[in-house]
């Protein structure tokens, strides 16, 4: 092994990262919208809302990831006769997989704030979604941001799979350059590294959130 060999070919990896990094953060911003309205679907006293949000979230926890994501992007397009590029494909597969997880994450914490602030609230008339969006879902994120940062964490490494469907990621690239030159083991490594470093990254940012949202105490 000699990661020297690859030296050439480390720019065109790393390229990937800007892939990867839009896939993943779009993702979660499409997990977080759609999670929370899931999360609000499965409280709702409107069982049929719930109902709704219980079996979307069966399917998209109960199916593999590159399942979802090769449906959307050869299956669907063949049945609708429409053309999707790849890394909307992604997003839209991995923003509707992860909403699923979060609605979960969401719903918990959501339902583990104290019943007394909700009541406190009503009491006071204060109108539903003021109190959901003012009351509740700031104390319950303090509570799930570990949890949303595993999720965070698992799309990042998750992404990955987009090389099934020939996305030029981070991961695709150092197969590439693995199989131009022969040096996998190098390429392959190299792509790890990346990946450990924005999971770091992610890490990082986690701990600190974590810490301001506590000083509010
Ligand atoms: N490998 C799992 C699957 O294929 C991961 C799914 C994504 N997980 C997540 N927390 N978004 O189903």
């Amino acid at each position: 092994m000699d990661i020297s060999k690859i030296t050439p070919s480390m720019p065109y990896i790393l390229e990937g990262l800007g892939i990867t990094l839009k896939i993943v953060s779009l993702a979660i911003i499409l997990g977080l919208v759609l999670g929370v309205v899931l999360a609000l679907c499965k409280i709702s006293r409107y069982k049929v809302l719930a109902y709704i949000a219980d079996f979307y979230t069966s399917i998209f926890r109960g199916t593999p990831l590159i399942l979802q994501l090769m449906i959307i992007y050869f299956g669907a397009p063949q049945l609708f006769d429409y053309k999707i590029e790849g890394d909307v494909a992604a997003i839209l597969a991995f923003g509707l997989n992860s909403s699923a997880y979060v609605s979960e994450i969401f719903r918990a914490g959501i339902q583990a704030v104290d019943k007394g602030q909700k009541e406190a609230a009503m009491a006071l008339g204060i109108p539903y979604r003021k109190m959901m969006w003012n009351i509740i879902l700031p104390q319950a994120l303090k509570n799930i941001l570990p949890a949303l940062m595993n999720e965070f964490i698992t799309l990042t490494k998750e992404s990955a799979v987009v090389t099934a469907i020939g996305v030029t990621d981070i991961m695709r690239r150092a197969y590439i350059v693995g199989a131009d030159t022969f040096n996998y083991m190098e390429a392959l490594l190299f792509a790890g590294f990346i990946y450990y470093v924005l999971v770091m990254l992610l890490t990082l940012v986690g701990k600190l959130l974590e810490r301001r949202l506590r000083s509010n105490d």
